[in-house]
């Protein structure tokens, strides 16, 4: 008899889904296993006012599958001209649950995002008042800062700065990739969460740069060192109460990956449940996978964890799916570079 896993069903904490003929494609491969997920704002243009997540919400009911079982937890763009009243209604009405804070430049679709932290005071206390999460992309954008230091010189700058100026703020330190952000969420209170990708648990950066430059595992904040990546793995498998999943999964084409200028994001959704059983059956941490994937998540955010399950089972080698076709192109999905005995059982 395969071994198995059962699970309550998990959420994804921090995931793309695009729009038009992208979202399409893309919404059925994390509503197959997922009942819940963050759903990042950034757009072209970017989700800022309480109208527009609205009106994206309702495009992603819309794509989604006859009989699916989702639901999508939007959050809006933080920008130097957000209104406090609008965040705080949007909250108060249950239409969001989080903020998300792009420093401007870091990453796609970023240009819209924080040059002048000053500038979003007033939002970040009205969200403090509230209880509303901040989502937060950590890593500075200055040019002469390094690209693999940049997650950590955020924390001493700008994340640690903005939470004492800011008590009671609740943050979300997102996709974390250092030993020194994994120190800083261990030692702080109940208020900073952090998420962990799939992919960062798998991959440092030689999977990027040796044997040739592998586009499809570019992603930022990039992954670094091995040490980084064991520090995120103990850090997952551990239990520890404040990290949970989100999986960052950002489907980019095939031709926007594999260019000259090539688009960061890794496309995991089809695939991650399977690989983190991998990761942490490997860590010999099978018992922890549940509290990192469906229970952490849905108590920090204050949401009760789903009643459902999913099972996971030991056996075959799970086949990469085909490139997922859209209507934009074909979107490579992740694959870690090693064998994964793991796959989610569809009855
Ligand atoms: O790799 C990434 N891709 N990191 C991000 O922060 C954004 C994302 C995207 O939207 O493609
Ligand atoms: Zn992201």
């Amino acid at each position: 008899m395969n071994q198995t896993l059962t699970l309550r069903r998990p959420d994804d904490w921090h995931l793309h889904l695009r729009d038009g003929a992208m979202l399409k494609a893309v919404l059925p491969e994390t509503a197959r296993d997922f009942a819940r997920a963050i759903i990042m704002p950034n757009l072209v243009p970017p989700v800022v006012t309480s109208a527009d997540a609205i009106a994206y919400r309702d495009r992603i009911l819309a794509a989604l599958p006859e009989g699916a079982d989702f639901t999508p937890l939007m959050t809006l763009y933080l920008t130097e001209a957000t209104d406090p009243a609008d965040v705080v209604a949007a909250h108060a009405s249950g239409l969001i649950s989080a903020v998300k804070l792009y420093p401007a430049g870091a990453t796609t679709n970023s240009a819209s995002g924080v040059r002048d932290f000053d500038k979003v005071r007033p939002v970040l206390e009205a969200m403090a008042e509230a209880g509303l999460p901040l989502c937060v992309h950590g890593e500075v954008t200055r040019e002469e800062i390094d690209i693999f230091d940049r997650e950590a010189v955020f924390i001493e700058e700008v994340l640690d700065p903005i939470r004492r100026a800011t008590p009671g703020l609740r943050v979300v330190m997102e996709h974390i990739t250092t030993a020194d952000a994994c120190a800083y969420v261990k030692e702080s209170d109940g208020s900073l969460g952090a998420t962990i990708t799939t992919h960062h648990l798998m991959i440092n950066r030689n999977h990027i740069l040796v044997g040739g430059i592998k586009p499809h595992y570019y992603c930022l904040p990039v992954a670094k060192r091995e040490s980084h990546r064991a520090a995120l793995v103990e850090l997952a498998t551990s239990g520890f109460e404040h990290v949970f999943l989100g999986t960052d999964s950002a489907p980019h084409t095939q031709a926007n990956k594999e260019c000259a200028c090539g688009c960061a994001g890794v496309f995991s959704a089809s695939v991650t449940m399977p690989c983190l059983a991998q990761v942490f059956d490997e860590a010999g941490a099978l018992d922890k996978l549940e509290a990192f994937a469906s229970l952490n998540g849905p108590a920090f955010y204050r949401l009760p964890p789903n009643e459902t399950t999913i099972t996971l089972e030991k056996g075959q080698v799970l086949e990469i799916p085909a490139p997922l076709e859209t209507g934009d192109g074909p979107v490579i999905v992740f694959d870690p570079g090693k064998p994964v005995l793991w796959s989610v059982r569809r009855d």
